[in-house]
């Protein structure tokens, strides 16, 4: 077995902040440290368009995201770094996977849904100011990870029912047209998902709480001096559980430097002063990347030729894999089509069952074998049903149904019993994927 391949992509829709840092960042920079997986990272641009129609903006975020990424450490020889757009296979297999995922599972994605609610409430039409985009985005996102079939997705808790999709839609297409895909799982950041904002719920985008990961040190100092706090005053203890302040603390220190502060909230810490010591803790560990990050902004050439490197080596899996899809699915040259088909379907061919009615108004059954061959002939029932509960005891107990039976069924020359009860076998057989 080759080694266990992680994959994680961050849309390109803003500029990275402390909790992109504390959540997906720092995280994935660190596992791909490990020499025992192969790791995947993305800028998910095409995910972008779905959220965002300002191509200024587009093009801005993807830079800053994947400037924010090599800034903290991310080796773009160690790991495959790239651009989704710059990878067309997954614009491709975005459409095989749509045609194996049933509508009603979309319809129940959290995005799509919240959407559809909001407008509900407000009395619109259910989907008022939504785009398939916004409906599609599980599928490629799919698309993204099945496509290098990755084992592993480190994601936080709002993307786990993303990562179920994309185990749903791997084992329908696997199902239909053979084993293809991985089957993914998500792996839960549980501490990390979670670093509250400015305003003390989570941070992000939307909430408009969030504190850039790159802001100057003077920016970054009054964003944090404006975290909300109660407004216990200086000299009394101060409460750790649900101080926005001490849990942003928390992702960045040690064990030690965080039982210090608790403790110092107990002795009354002010405000003020926590504020200043967490800052300082802050731009300890952001200043040095702080420098990296504005030198790549200064040169977008050396990224984009980054990234197009990235690209070339994530095609040279992707390019492979998705020409044995297209294969599979039957998008084929036609030169390689005959001869093929014939012995497939002879090994796929079963027994079957028909039902039908005569002239004389009554209703029949037979079985034909694999090869077509009758091997067993009703005699006529007055009503489908009761033909439908002959067939349906044949199913549940095979030939010992036979004798009961033995009334309705008219014999049928040179037909071996062994020949009826291997037929009756292949049928109770479950279905093979
Ligand atoms: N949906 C992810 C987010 O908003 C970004 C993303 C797109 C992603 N494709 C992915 C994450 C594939 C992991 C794997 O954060």
């Amino acid at each position: 077995m080759s080694s266990k391949r992680f994959l994680t992509g961050i849309t390109t829709s803003g500029t990275p902040h402390l909790g992109n840092y504390v959540g997906s960042i720092r995280p994935s920079v660190r596992a791909s440290l490990r020499s025992d997986v192969e790791s995947f990272y993305f800028l998910a641009d095409y995910h972008a368009l779905i959220k965002i129609d300002e191509p200024a903006r587009i093009q801005r975020s993807t830079l800053e995201i994947a400037a924010s990424w090599l800034a903290a450490g991310l080796d773009p020889e160690r790991v495959i770094f790239y651009r989704q757009s710059d990878v067309p296979e997954i614009a491709e297999l975005t459409w095989l996977l749509t045609c194996v995922i049933g509508k009603g599972v979309l319809n129940r994605a959290h995005a799509y849904k919240a959407a559809v609610d909001k407008n509900t409430q407000a009395g619109d039409d259910p989907d008022t100011d939504v785009s398939a985009g916004l409906f599609m985005y599980p599928v490629l996102m799919g698309a993204d990870i099945l496509l290098f079939n990755a084992h592993k997705v480190p994601v936080g808790r709002d993307q786990v029912q993303h990562i179920e999709m994309a185990r749903d839609m791997a084992h329908s297409f696997n199902h239909r047209y053979g084993e293809h895909f991985v089957a993914p799982e998500a792996e839960i950041e549980e501490s990390v998902a979670t670093l509250p904002g400015l305003d003390g719920r989570k941070m992000s985008k939307s909430y408009d709480n969030t504190i850039p990961l790159f802001a100057p040190r003077e920016q970054l100092k009054k964003l944090i001096a404006g975290i909300v706090t109660d407004s216990t005053p200086p000299g009394q203890a101060k409460n750790v559980a649900g101080s926005a302040l001490f849990q942003i603390y928390q992702a960045f220190a040690t064990e030690a430097e965080t039982n210090a502060l608790r403790q110092a909230y107990a002795d009354g810490i002010g405000w003020g002063e926590a504020k200043q010591l967490v800052f300082e803790r802050i731009d300890r560990e952001i200043a040095p990347m702080r420098n990296a990050y504005l030198a790549l902004l200064d040169d977008p050439a050396k990224i984009e030729a980054i990234l197009r490197a990235g690209a070339a080596r994530a095609r040279q899996l992707a390019t492979p894999f998705m020409n044995r899809l297209r294969d599979a699915v039957g998008l084929r040259d036609l030169r390689a089509q005959a001869g093929n088909t014939a012995a497939k379907r002879a090994k796929v061919a079963k027994p079957v069952f028909k039902q039908y009615r005569e002239r004389d108004g009554k209703f029949y059954f037979k079985l034909l074998g694999a090869d077509s061959r009758l091997l067993l002939q009703s005699a006529g029932f007055a009503s489908p049903r009761q033909a439908g509960q002959s067939i349906a005891l044949l199913q549940t107990q095979g030939t010992s149904a036979l004798a009961a039976l033995a009334d309705q069924l008219q014999p049928i020359a040179e037909v071996d019993s062994r020949d009826i009860s291997a037929a009756l076998q292949l049928l109770s057989a479950p279905e093979c994927g």
